[in-house]
């Protein structure tokens, strides 16, 4: 056998269809997530009757399939009735008052310009495409990023039981944050989307594999290595970013199959890339702490208060220990007890990495 014989031709490619892994693909079988689905129905079916649907708040990790189950059953609507329209939007995209307005009206036919056009003619002209329609269903994907909730009293108000209101939110503490007098308006239920577990974690990501490479490409051991990282982080996002991006070191080296070394080259390129996407949203104090851990293995919170504060901040230990655990929670950084120092509340603290 020639040295060479794994070497791909320049014009070959391991991918069959690499659009297969891209986060907006949609799945013709969304599997694992039946009951969900079934909830987001049960909430919007009423409107089908002229009956009040019930309003919800859905919630679960990053990257464990709210977004698709919700385009999966908009796209379900739509082909069902042209009388009840599905409405998405995201409001990371759309965070303002005005934003969220001139979005919804794409969905009815009359886009508006962004600017020159005052939100309350925006909401007469949609009410008025409204008017002869059973009902609208909105979904307001990642709630959390939106500037200000106002949006919904006039959906709620103007709308009544013509509308259905789907909350989508990583953080299943969002609506504590709530004001409570929208709270009681709205009426919400809880719709919690489960972590998969393992065999669903294989499932989901071995059928994209086959739809998105030929057959045989992806080596066993390369492929469990995947299943592993997702079903650790509990994040399929993560396992299709690391399905394309091993093809395509894979492909870089010439290589006519992706191999485990391709898939930890992904890995490892994904965690720092992902490390420095989430350190571009921490505050400049969060930022300092993290520098000086860095390259220490593990230092006590008085050591590091003392090199904290000898760059020139100037905040008392108990304001330390609050950015401390700030950053615990958000995963930045662990902690161990020692049992020793005041009242033996003395911690070592380590710089985490998101891989581990
Ligand atoms: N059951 C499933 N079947 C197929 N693909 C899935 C499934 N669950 C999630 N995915 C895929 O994983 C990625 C992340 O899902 P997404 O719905 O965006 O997560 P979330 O909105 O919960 O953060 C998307 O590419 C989605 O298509
Ligand atoms: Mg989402």
């Amino acid at each position: 056998m020639s040295l060479f014989n794994d070497i791909l031709a320049a014009d070959q490619t391991l991918f069959k269809d690499d659009t297969i892994l891209d986060f907006d693909y949609i799945p013709t079988i969304v599997s694992g997530r039946d009951d969900e689905i079934k909830g987001i129905v049960e909430s919007v079916k009423p409107l089908f009757f002229d009956k009040a649907p019930t309003n919800l708040f859905i919630t679960g990790l990053p990257g464990i399939g709210k977004t698709l189950a919700l385009k999966f059953v908009f796209n379900d609507l739509k082909q069902t009735s042209s009388d009840i329209i599905p409405c998405y939007i995201n409001c990371w995209k759309n965070s303002t008052y005005h934003s969220v307005f001139v979005e919804l009206s794409k969905f009815f036919g009359v886009p508006y310009p962004s600017k020159g056009v005052s939100t309350d003619e925006i909401i007469r002209g949609i009410t008025k495409k409204i008017e002869n329609k059973k009902g609208i269903v909105v979904a307001f994907d990642e709630i959390d990023k939106a500037r200000t909730m106002d949006f919904l009293y006039p959906l709620i108000d103007g709308f009544g039981r013509k509308i259905c209101l789907l909350l989508v939110s990583n953080y299943n503490n969002f609506l504590s944050k709530v004001d409570s007098r929208l709270l009681s308006r709205l009426n919400i239920e809880n719709l919690d989307f489960k972590p998969y577990n393992r065999p669903q974690f294989e499932n989901i990501l071995k059928e994209r594999v086959d739809y998105a490479f030929y057959p045989n490409v992806f080596e066993k051991d390369a492929f469990n290595t995947v299943v592993d990282k997702a079903c650790t982080k509990k994040d399929v996002r993560l396992g299709i970013s690391l399905l394309l991006k091993s093809g395509r070191r894979a492909e870089s080296e010439s290589s006519k199959k992706v191999k485990k070394e391709h898939v930890d080259f992904a890995i490892k390129n994904i965690e720092e890339s992902l490390q420095k996407d989430r350190m571009k949203d921490l505050e400049d104090h969060e930022k300092k702490i993290l520098d000086l851990l860095k390259g220490e293995n593990g230092i006590i919170t008085g050591d590091l208060y003392d090199k904290f504060v000898k760059t020139g901040e100037n905040i008392s230990m108990r304001t330390f220990r609050k950015y401390l655990n700030q950053l615990e929670r958000s995963e930045f950084i662990n902690t161990e007890d020692t049992g020793a120092g005041f009242r033996g509340k003395s911690r070592k603290i380590y710089l985490k990495n998101y891989g581990s």
